[in-house]
């Protein structure tokens, strides 16, 4: 009586919300950026997330022309080599690839080209400098916006000019980007600047995904923790997350 009582309380799994069983960044395909280093450790890193309660991951490896010129074969080919090993292993996690795009000249003319890898329903992830601003922002979220593309800046509570002067989030937000946070932030993985940033744009209702920027196991590891911060679970109360939709 007593142990099955004992069972009954016994400490579950950290899990992740029902609003985020759908990942939407991560660095899961082997060799091709500063993610995953090998076919294990991809499989060790996928096996976890699916441990922690996940579904459905969309990986975005970096396309950045002057540290990773990838483009979209060496993507979709790393992608097919990864779900054959999934399949081979009985490990049931469907996966799809973007990219996260570094904004620079390369990014522009893919653009322009109309050659973005999507997901979603015309979604694309990018992401900017850490510590240079870029001007003329708003001229290329037009451009995006015109071609069809529906814009979703990774993580904005990372970017040290942005999370000095919070207001300047709500400018480029009405410009007609989506917001994705790093679940991370939420729990000092990357400093307490970006704690603080994070902290104002949940409690600003700015966010529209939310994301495990999976680089490495210890990413996975830091998740568990993160999912149960003070600072993610006041997210539903002010912001519609939309992971489920993509
Ligand atoms: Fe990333």
């Amino acid at each position: 009586m007593f142990s099955k009582l004992f069972n009954n309380f016994k400490k579950t799994d950290p899990k992740v919300p029902d609003f985020y069983t759908t990942d939407l960044h991560s660095h899961l395909i082997p060799g091709i950026d500063d993610g995953s280093k090998s076919m294990e450790q991809s499989i060790e890193m996928i096996k976890s997330l699916k441990n922690l309660g996940f579904k459905k991951l969309i990986t975005t490896p970096h396309i950045m022309s002057h540290r990773f010129p990838n483009d979209r074969d060496i993507i979709l080919n790393g992608l097919e080599e990864l779900q054959v090993e999934l399949q081979k292993q009985n490990i049931d996690m469907p996966i799809q690839a973007a990219s996260e795009y570094f904004f620079d000249e390369h990014f522009i003319e893919l653009i322009r080209k109309k050659e973005l890898l999507t997901f979603g329903d015309n979604h694309i992830l990018f992401e900017l400098s850490y510590t240079t601003p870029v001007y003329g922002i708003e001229q290329t979220i037009y451009e995006l916006l015109k071609a069809g593309y529906k814009p979703i800046l990774a993580h904005p509570e990372r970017y040290a000019y942005f999370a000095a002067s919070p207001e300047k989030y709500h400018k480029i937000k009405e410009a007609g980007l989506l917001f994705q946070i790093n679940v991370n932030s939420t729990d000092a993985f990357y400093g307490k600047k970006t704690k603080v940033a994070v902290k104002y744009l949940i409690d600003n209702g700015l966010v529209d995904f939310v994301g495990s920027d999976t680089h490495r196991p210890n990413y996975v590891e830091a998740l568990e923790k993160s999912i149960n911060s003070k600072i993610f679970k006041t997210i539903e109360e002010k912001n519609i997350i939309k992971n489920a939709y993509l």
